[in-house]
């Protein structure tokens, strides 16, 4: 099709669709501008877009229904799970996956936030962290672990670059495989697209949901059978205590009685009922995850006999998916419902001739998350954690869930483990470990691999230990 002929099918469709107005700046374009707008264009889900911008499409969960889902208690995985968990990784039957195509606005890191300097001494990335601990595991479990990460079209090229940069961290490139997610446009409350620049479109990454369109249409998906991978870890890219090849949660996870073996996830024990994490539910005889902010205020701070929260398992994004699900999943015709949030998202003013960054949220942006796929596997299980063992998310800047709550969770977690091989830490009254402490993962992986390490007899108030 020539240009001018895709330009006038384009206009009338999203003439078609009350959407005229993203050409108004089309004259005053470069041919080589009218040309990319055109392809971005020629991307958008129009029909989606109208049916969304309806209210259709969109995830919606029955609160009436709702139970606590139930979940296999913290130590309470029997002993065959870790037997199963660790045959599956000596036979390189399991691959990891980071999902890293957020913009993480809330921390304001400039550049993909896998780059960002997570650990509490040595300031190592994210993504280093991540490379670190599946070489650590590819070491002691003698197998490649091939690592999947998921970019977006606005942090792919840095994603790249960084890992390049980096020398892909000494991993043979070829088992680290990067590929970018979709896009969904941003809308005006009024349901307009919006303008970015006159020739662009206000886009934002479709959700960690789409993973699992993007694991497919990306090679990921044909390349993991083609290894022989058959069960998939799936993390987040803020979470640098993440246990990526978890052989318990592996092994449970792959049992064959039945329990799951599609997608399970661990949750941890929510620290109050204001916490702002998704919460495993049981509903329409499903495991599901319900939002915080979705969620009655009146289930949030339900209470058992025991005076204990009722929905009390937070999720920490954590899961293990088989190839066989994702296959099954995006062979057929599948869709994952999307989250509309309000945000903050720049626009190109007219007026001013200039972009503008909102101070108020302006815009609707869709999303879909991965857990809702939960409610299409047959069955799934959830496995409890212990939160210091593997959960230090950074999104924030400061407060909860900041570079600093992580930091302390981390030493905290090194604290415990030095703890056990009688190691003195020095803690502060509220139980926080009153050091900073880093432990590499190529020197333990878990508390019992400190066994032979030589470790100091004390660690002091204030100090710093790097081991
Ligand atoms: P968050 O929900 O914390 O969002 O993502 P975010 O985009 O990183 O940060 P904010 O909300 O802008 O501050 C949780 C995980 O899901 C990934 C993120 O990279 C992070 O690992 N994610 C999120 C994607 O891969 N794609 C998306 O479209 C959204």
């Amino acid at each position: 099709m020539s240009m001018h002929d895709q330009e006038s099918a384009l206009r009338a469709a999203f003439d078609a669709h009350g959407q005229g107005h993203v050409f108004r700046h089309f004259g005053s374009l470069s041919p080589a501008a009218r040309e990319a707008f055109l392809a971005q264009l020629a991307e958008v889900d129009l029909p989606l877009v109208a049916r969304l911008i309806a209210g259709g499409g969109e995830a919606k969960t029955d609160m009436s229904t709702l139970e606590p889902a139930p979940c296999i208690a913290l130590g309470a995985a029997p002993a065959a799970a870790r037997d199963r968990g660790e045959t599956l990784l000596r036979a390189g039957k399991v691959a990891a996956f980071t999902v890293a195509g957020g913009q993480g606005t809330r921390l304001g890191w400039k550049g993909p936030k896998g780059t960002y300097p997570a650990t509490v001494v040595t300031g190592r990335p994210l993504f280093r962290v991540f490379a670190e601990q599946i070489a650590a595991a590819e070491k002691r479990y003698g197998c490649a672990i091939p690592w999947y990460i998921m970019t977006s079209p606005l942090n792919d090229a840095d994603t790249h670059a960084f890992f390049r940069d980096n020398n892909w961290f000494g991993r043979n490139p070829t088992d680290t495989f990067l590929f970018p997610q979709g896009t969904m446009p941003s809308i005006t409350f009024d349901g307009k697209l919006i303008l970015e620049s006159p020739g662009s479109l206000a886009v934002n990454p479709d959700g960690h949901g789409g993973a699992l369109r993007a694991i497919h249409s990306s090679g990921a998906l044909e390349d993991m059978k083609a290894r022989g991978i058959e069960q998939v870890s799936y993390f987040q890219v803020d979470n640098p205590l993440v246990r990526i090849a978890d052989p318990v949660f592996l092994g449970l996870h792959a049992s064959d009685d039945g329990s799951s073996g599609e997608m399970s996830s661990k949750m941890v024990a929510k620290r109050d009922a204001a916490e702002k994490v998704g919460v495993f539910c049981r509903a329409g005889g499903k495991t599901v995850v319900v939002e915080y902010s979705d969620m009655p205020a009146e289930l949030t701070n339900a209470v058992d006999a025991h005076g204990r929260l009722r929905f009390n398992a937070g999720s920490i994004a954590i899961h293990a998916i088989s190839v066989a699900f994702l296959d099954r999943l995006t062979s057929g015709d599948f869709a994952l419902p999307f989250h509309r949030a309000k945000k903050k998202v720049p626009y190109w003013c007219d007026d001013r001739r200039a972009i503008v960054e909102p101070t108020e949220p302006n815009a609707i942006k869709f999303e879909a998350f991965v857990f809702d796929a939960l409610a299409l596997t047959r069955t799934s299980l959830v496995m409890e954690t212990a939160r210091t063992e593997e959960f230090a998310p950074i999104k924030n800047a400061s407060g909860d869930d900041s570079p600093a709550s992580s930091h302390q969770i981390q030493s905290n977690r090194h604290a415990g483990w030095l703890e056990r091989h009688g190691v003195k830490v020095a803690r502060r009254p509220n139980g926080d470990a009153d050091a900073r402490i880093e432990i590499f993962p190529e020197t333990a992986l878990e508390a019992d691999d400190l066994a032979d390490a030589t470790l100091p007899p004390a660690i002091a108030a204030g100090s710093e230990l790097v081991l």
